[in-house]
């Protein structure tokens, strides 16, 4: 069981690696496609930038790739801004308001935000990012980055006017509210109003249920459009996924929230089962699966338990098993995904298994596209929530791989004993992973050195500093290598995939 257990985590890790272009070099125009800029020197000085970075190389997060690359014939330069004008209005935000909304912050709080776009929708919208942090155009090292992504379904309107909100409560706050400005001194928070433009702008207000603008332009649902680790996806991906999916393999985030609506619950992965699978011929067992969804419950349930409790208990209502027109009430209004109702190309699963981030489903009002008139009302119901789900980035253990010498060891493969999907350091060889408290043994592996493996001690109060110093191999040593796949990426590998079971172990289908 054990080197099934290994393959997984290395799998894992593996694709991870692979997926991971460097961003030592921001000249170099391989990575990805014709969305992205090229950089060049004076791109820095553009009229038409929000992100203007001095130097690309101690700037690493958002490197120029991400920088705002809106077309002049947008129109959507907000001129000079009226900073007398600036706020937030309880209303909804179109593509053009919401761009306006998002550039008058960046002027008001040029220390505070910074505002990039990770690519566009099918419709040539830009996927905007704001970073919201002390420090907006780098990372902090042993510092962690988290995001919240809203409006994944174009109809899904609150979690959009939601994330606005949450942008413009935590500039004002940084000076007068001590929390938010730890928050922000501590975290780097990228925010992702709206991952489906197109839909929003297609979807009507007032419509609580069904209604256009679920999907992107082309009809697809972006929730099921990445990669899944139990059955294949064979959806083709979407620009809108595929700049999520590129973006996450660049910034190591440690904590995620997808908002949604149309129900009030927190869901946590995994989404997706391999039950189904059994079943996967026949009719009759399929609808039988819908009404029979079991947990698929990941190696980090009780994290993601937490994780998910956090935001229920501090909601208004959520946590008290509220049930909506269109969906049932949960108990302390949170659910494993998969419990609800299993499916495949889900993000959250995506952002757990790939890249060791972890993200949970939060599903913000009942109501899909409420009047306008009540954002108010959604606001406060979720505004603790919102703050205190993204404080938990801080709890856990952080630390730093490196050599003898001290030097970062890059892309170490990490895994927390008995929890089987690993984690990989970042290019300063920090890591982060959030645990309850207790005592835990942490598997430290990467290329040329001697495997190690050390216990330490989580806390309630504070995350433990965990610094991992590796020894090289000796020459002729052998430690057991990871299981390397021969393809470079899992996503189009067409092999057995492990079954995880409800004992908790994986196997491999003979097949
Ligand atoms: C851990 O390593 C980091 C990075 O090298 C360093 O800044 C920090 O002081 C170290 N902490 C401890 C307790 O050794
Ligand atoms: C579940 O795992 C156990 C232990 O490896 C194995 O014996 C059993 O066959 C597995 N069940 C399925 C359905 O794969
Ligand atoms: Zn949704």
């Amino acid at each position: 069981m054990e080197r099934l257990f290994s393959f997984l985590f290395f799998l894992v890790l593996t694709v991870t690696a692979q997926n991971v272009p460097s961003n030592h070099k921001p000249t170099e125009n391989s990575v990805g496609s014709g969305r992205i800029l090229n950089y060049s020197p004076s791109s820095g000085q553009d009229q038409n930038t929000d992100v203007k970075i001095e130097d690309t190389y101690s700037n690493p997060s958002i490197d120029r790739r991400y920088q705002d690359t809106a077309p002049s014939n947008y129109n959507l330069d907000p001129g000079p801004v009226e900073q007398d004008k600036y706020g937030y209005e309880f209303k909804y935000h179109d593509f053009d308001q919401m761009t306006r909304f998002l550039r008058e912050t960046t002027a008001k709080y040029p220390s505070l935000t910074a505002l990039y776009s990770i690519g566009k929708s099918v419709q040539g919208r830009d996927l905007w990012v704001m970073v919201v942090s002390s420090s907006p155009y780098e990372h902090m090292i042993g510092k962690p980055d988290v995001k919240y992504i809203g409006n994944i379904h174009g109809n899904e309107a609150v979690s959009r006017e939601l994330l606005l909100q949450l942008i413009y409560y935590l500039v004002t706050s940084y000076s007068t509210d001590s929390y938010a400005q730890w928050l922000l001194d501590n975290t780097r928070i990228h925010i992702m109003p709206s991952m489906n433009p197109d839909g929003f702008e297609v979807s009507k207000e007032g419509q609580c249920d069904t209604g256009p603008g679920r999907y992107n332009a082309r009809g697809y649902d972006l929730n099921r459009n990445f990669p899944d680790y139990f059955k294949q996806n064979n959806k083709r991906m979407q620009p809108e996924a595929e700049a999520v999916k590129e973006w996450v393999s660049k910034i190591q985030f440690v904590l995620s929230g997808s908002l949604h609506g149309g129900a009030l619950v927190a869901s946590y992965p995994f989404d997706n089962t391999p039950n189904s699978r059994i079943c996967k011929s026949s009719a009759l067992c399929s609808l039988f699966q819908n009404y029979a969804s079991s947990p698929s419950l990941t190696p980090d349930d009780d994290v993601f338990k937490h994780l998910s409790l956090i935001y229920s208990t501090n909601h208004a209502k959520m946590s008290k098993g509220v049930a909506c027109k269109t969906s049932k009430g949960f108990l302390k209004g949170i659910t494993n995904g998969a419990a609800w109702y299993p499916l495949t190309g889900g993000m959250q699963d995506f952002n757990y298994i790939w890249h060791g981030c972890m993200e949970v489903t939060l599903e913000v009002s009942c109501c899909k596209y409420p009047p306008a008139k009540e954002l108010p009302r959604y606001w406060e119901d979720n505004k603790v929530a919102l703050i205190k789900f993204l404080s938990e980035a801080h709890r856990g253990v952080h630390g730093f791989v490196m050599d003898e010498h001290g030097n970062p060891v890059e892309k170490a493969s990490l895994k927390i004993k008995t929890r089987d999907v690993g984690f990989q350091t970042t290019k300063y060889g920090e890591f982060w992973r959030i645990l309850l408290p207790g005592v835990y043994k942490m598997e430290v592996y990467a290329d040329g050195f001697v495997p190690k493996e050390v216990e330490f001690m989580v806390v309630n109060e504070h995350p433990t500093l965990l610094n991992v110093t590796l020894h090289p191999s000796q020459y002729g040593a052998y430690y057991p290598k990871p299981v390397l796949l021969p393809s470079i990426s899992i996503m189009q590998v067409q092999k057995p995939r492990p079954v995880y079971n409800v004992t908790g172990d994986f196997a491999f289908p003979q097949d």
